[in-house]
């Protein structure tokens, strides 16, 4: 490999937005040398494991109008209406594009795409392949990505920084992750899809990969991050261990039952029942739990998913895979006995800022899927929504970077050897520094303290308590010592790059949390318990200053829809 390999387009992340944005940029002009970096295998990367479904209106009793109005009731009105006007429009076709690709989704008896219900949508409008639809879609996108010639991959690529000059971003510097050489790569424009960052939590459905990579390279680069006091916990984690157990078996018609034997949630949303949106199920878990109505395990309490009724040949049929997990991992025939479940963290809704086009603030620089923030989430995403966001603003991304570059002239390389050369000098220095702190005890207690601290719940002491425990493990970090000297697949020390990003986007979670003197979605602050709109109908926006973090407020754009009370 050349010292400095020259891209037109780099994009950091092979889930399915980065996949999708690839194929976007590759229609738009064959001759474009786009290169994909993504610290895993593309079809290992965390779509894989989406499991419920994507959200379009595609049926003749649906309309835009219903579905944009749900999503933005769903953010209790915090979402971006713009884009969430854009998102619906454009949901469809994305879906078809996916048929037309190879996808296959389920099907109704009739041949037509079957759809099924999920939380907090008031009609079923979720596309679905079995309960593995993020399976069948990665699949599908990585097939489609080799057919472009002009794309060339780069798995098990560990990016370490975007670089930029003045006039925008110049390229990436990153890791092979086999032989632990730096390289250098040049870009007239980067688009980071390198998802959420739920692995700063310890109960979470997040696979380990997902450690916030891209959005602290993004914030580091000099762009902004936006709504991070949003964090979505998925009401049923399998209980021992975090693994997601699919909303879609609450679609398909499972209830949720206390220790009492009750259908509980007739007490908290009666209308919707186990079709709420998910920070309001969630809620009445934690209720439920807390006033002793949960079942007592040593490794936390949990409450039930009661599927036995669905009968076994609908469970194999339309949920295979929570059938899998349930045998697997917790030695339940779900047919015969109900799931043992509770909250955890499963989606960042905040992210890196960017406008209608994905762009963020540094020219040259897009974001897309989880690890953006345009919003269509606002403080609650509805479930199936993002599969369908990361295929509507991937290819957004991937049109507007692809038409952007055309008009560009290359980069001058000589700022990147630059680059490159100081990132050999960070690595080395870190893997040979004495020093009394270890990677996993830093981990531990960082994941420890936003479960606790930044959690379901929040109050000021908390916060203020978790804030000063993730500074203080800031400064730890600066004396952590490695074990491993080695170069090949150095995990110890890809965990501490990742430790670094993660330190940095709980501190953006907390002082956002801190912030928001309210309750709104997935934020519930006990100390305040309602929604405030007087004072924040209001986005944060946190940016890098000085090497400190600046927070400041930016309007929620509303279009068509104004805020109202939140009921179900
Ligand atoms: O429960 C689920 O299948 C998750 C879907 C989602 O987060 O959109």
């Amino acid at each position: 490999m050349e010292e400095i390999t020259q891209h037109d387009l780099l994009i950091i992340g092979g889930g399915a937005a980065g996949l999708r944005a690839a194929i976007a940029a590759a229609e738009v002009n064959p001759d474009l040398k786009i290169g994909i970096v993504s610290k895993v295998y593309p079809t290992r990367s965390h779509t894989v494991s989406a499991e419920g479904g994507l959200a379009a209106a595609i049926k003749d009793y649906d309309s835009l109008d219903q579905h944009a109005y749900d999503t933005i009731k769903g953010s209790d009105f915090l979402a971006d209406q713009d884009a969430v006007e854009y998102f619906v429009q454009h949901a469809k076709e994305e879906i078809m594009q996916m048929e037309h690709w190879g996808c296959p989704w389920s099907r109704e008896k009739d041949g037509t795409l079957a759809v099924r219900a999920f939380g907090g949508m008031s009609v079923k409008r979720t596309i679905f392949a079995a309960d593995k639809t993020g399976f069948y879609m990665i699949h599908t996108l990585f097939e489609r990505t080799l057919k472009h010639e002009n794309i060339k991959r780069y798995d098990e690529w560990y990016a370490t920084k975007i670089t930029t000059d003045q006039h925008g971003v110049t390229g990436v510097i990153a890791m092979q992750m086999k032989t632990g050489k730096l390289h250098a790569f040049s870009a007239k424009a980067i688009i980071v899809c390198t998802g959420g960052a739920g692995r700063m939590y310890r109960f979470t459905t997040n696979g380990g990969i997902k450690t916030g990579d891209g959005m602290y390279l993004a914030y580091v680069a000099g762009a902004s991050l936006k709504d991070m006091e949003f964090i979505q916990f998925h009401p049923t984690a399998l209980a021992r261990n975090g693994v997601l157990i699919t909303e879609a078996a609450r679609g398909e018609g499972g209830y949720l039952i206390n220790k009492d034997g009750e259908r509980f949630l007739k007490n908290y949303l009666p209308e919707k029942m186990e079709l709420g949106p998910r920070d309001m199920i969630s809620r009445a878990i934690m209720s439920e739990i807390r006033a002793g109505r949960g079942f007592k395990s040593p490794y936390g309490n949990y409450i039930h998913l009661d599927l036995r009724h669905l009968g076994d040949q609908l469970i194999k049929e339309k949920l295979p895979l929570v059938r899998e997990i349930a045998m697997e991992f917790a030695g339940i025939d779900p047919a015969k006995e109900p799931i043992p479940v509770t909250p955890a963290q499963h989606y960042t809704m905040g992210g890196i800022d960017v406008n209608l086009d994905m762009e963020t603030s540094v020219p040259g620089l897009y974001a897309a899927g989880e690890t953006n923030c345009i919003s269509i989430n606002g403080a609650n995403r509805l479930g199936s929504n993002s599969l369908t966001d990361c295929l509507v603003f991937g290819k957004v991304a991937g049109e507007k970077a692809a038409q952007e570059i055309s008009k560009k002239t290359s980069k001058t390389t000589a700022q990147m050897k630059t680059a490159l050369e100081d990132e050999e000098k960070n690595i080395a220095r870190l893997l040979e520094q004495k020093g009394s702190e270890s990677v996993p005890a830093i981990r531990m207690t960082m994941e420890e303290t936003m479960d606790q601290n930044a959690g379901i719940y929040r109050d000021q002491k908390a916060l203020e308590d978790g804030l000063n425990t993730l500074l203080e493990l800031q400064q730890k970090l600066q004396h952590v010592q490695l074990k491993d000297k080695s170069k090949i697949f150095n995990t110890e020390l890809i965990n501490c790059l990742e430790l670094k990003s993660m330190l940095t986007l709980g501190e953006a979670t907390i002082r956002c949390a801190m912030a928001r003197k309210e309750s709104r979605g997935s934020h519930t602050r006990s100390d305040f318990p309602d929604r405030d709109d007087k004072n924040f109908m209001i986005h944060h926006v946190v940016t890098k200053k000085d090497n400190a973090m600046s927070l400041t407020n930016a309007p929620v754009t509303i279009t068509r829809w104004q805020p109202e009370v939140r009921k179900y």
